[in-house]
């Protein structure tokens, strides 16, 4: 791969330790996948935050890299294990807490920005069509290639904070336009008429995709909310990085012969009932990617008034919990019984630790990743019937 002068003296150390390791990283992972040089990307989103996924081995890793390591583009951080404002209240231990502050605070003495969403792009950091970045929560980065046009490969937690303190990434997959081309075409003949219904979509197709990108023909109007959910299940059950929709997305590249499938009302059926493994649950949790404010206001609406049952958890970005408060949004869900957790979700907390054995979820990628990540039961269904 070729390095410039500057990229070479970084290689050698004349910028620090962390910044020579980060572009050590770089360097293994270009010539890995055959980039031929780096080339600059204008933000990171960087992975790997909760204590409960790195645990004390990550977080060593990143206190040593924080001596002296420092990002050199704005840089984000992905959701975090706990509420970091509310973690007491919500039942997150003293020892978990402080823990997960050790790794808040690493990130930050780095210069990255304590964000802690998988939604960057609804708190206003929005890469422009064909803007290189280097983002690598999974649903967070198929958003931006999908319905921003942005490019961005599929990164670690780690190639992301590389490229966050170097400011650059190898120039290869989802770089160049050769590699955004679909290779599987589906038609979808089911009638869409929830957002759940689009998270078994992506659950579906993502299974049969693995790593190729998607053509979606036959949805004729799609939701922000609609998109943001079916890109996280096409990304958790495969590792889908691009899709496009007809008629939708700028971009719509297909193969010469591609795989055809269809989704019909069957597989839509079908789809569903596998990813139910519970008919109750002590938690209702919405928010998987993080609840936009519109989602905030539909849940606000439908629990107005209310006593409810069950415990409810809506996990968005923090921002977005703010214009929720000054809205009264927060106040009319917290009245009915409900929290709106900010900077952490669902599966990247410890919700098998907080004594919760099933979770109401109307999110693929949830109902997906539940059962292994956090030993918990399921009941999947529409943002209607879980609150039900
Ligand atoms: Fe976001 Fe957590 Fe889902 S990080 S995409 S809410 S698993």
């Amino acid at each position: 791969m070729h390095l410039t002068r500057e990229e070479e003296n970084i290689l050698n150390g004349e910028q620090g330790n962390a910044a020579a390791k980060a572009m050590e990283i770089l360097v293994a992972i270009g010539k890995v996948f055959g980039a031929e040089k780096l080339i600059p990307v204008t933000s990171a989103q960087i992975s790997g935050v909760s204590y409960k996924t790195i645990g004390d081995a990550g977080l060593e890793f990143l206190e040593n890299f924080a001596k002296d390591g420092r990002v050199r583009i704005p840089s984000y951080l992905n959701p975090a294990g706990m509420d970091l404002e509310e973690w007491s209240r919500l039942g997150f231990s003293k020892e978990f807490a402080r823990k997960q502050m050790r790794i808040i605070k690493a990130y930050q003495k780095m210069g990255v920005e304590a964000t802690c969403t998988c939604t960057p792009y609804l708190i206003g950091i929005l890469p422009k069509k064909g803007e290189h970045v280097a983002w690598s929560e999974s649903s967070a980065v198929i958003f931006a290639n999908s319905a921003l046009g942005a490019r961005t490969n599929r990164e670690s937690g780690m190639s992301a904070l590389a490229s966050a303190i170097v400011g650059k990434t190898p120039y290869f997959g989802y770089h160049l336009d050769e590699n955004r081309v679909a290779s599987l075409v589906v038609n979808v003949k089911a009638k869409l008429e929830d957002i759940s219904d689009f998270g078994a979509l992506g659950i579906y197709t993502g299974a049969i995709a693995k790593q190729r990108v998607v053509a979606f023909d036959g949805i004729e109007t799609v939701t922000v909310d609609e998109v943001k959910t079916l890109g996280a299940a096409l990304a958790a059950s495969g590792a889908v990085a691009l899709f496009f929709i007809k008629g939708i997305t700028d971009e719509w590249r297909v193969a010469d012969k591609p795989e055809r499938i269809e989704f019909g009302s069957r597989e839509l059926r079908e789809t569903k009932e596998n990813l139910n493994s519970s008919r109750d649950a002590e938690l209702v949790a919405v928010g998987c990617p993080h609840c936009s404010l519109e989602e905030i206001r539909e849940i606000a609406e439908r629990v107005r008034g209310k006593k409810l049952k069950r415990k409810l958890w809506v996990c968005t970005a923090r921002k977005i919990k703010r214009k929720a408060d000054k809205l009264g949004l927060t106040k009319v869900i917290e009245e009915a019984g409900g929290r709106v957790v900010s900077d952490t979700c669902m599966v990247v907390c410890p919700l098998e630790e907080l004594g919760f054995e099933r979770t109401a979820v109307n999110s693929g990628k949830a109902a997906h990743y539940l059962p292994s990540f956090c030993g918990q039961k399921v009941l999947f269904g529409s943002l209607k019937e879980i609150l039900r």
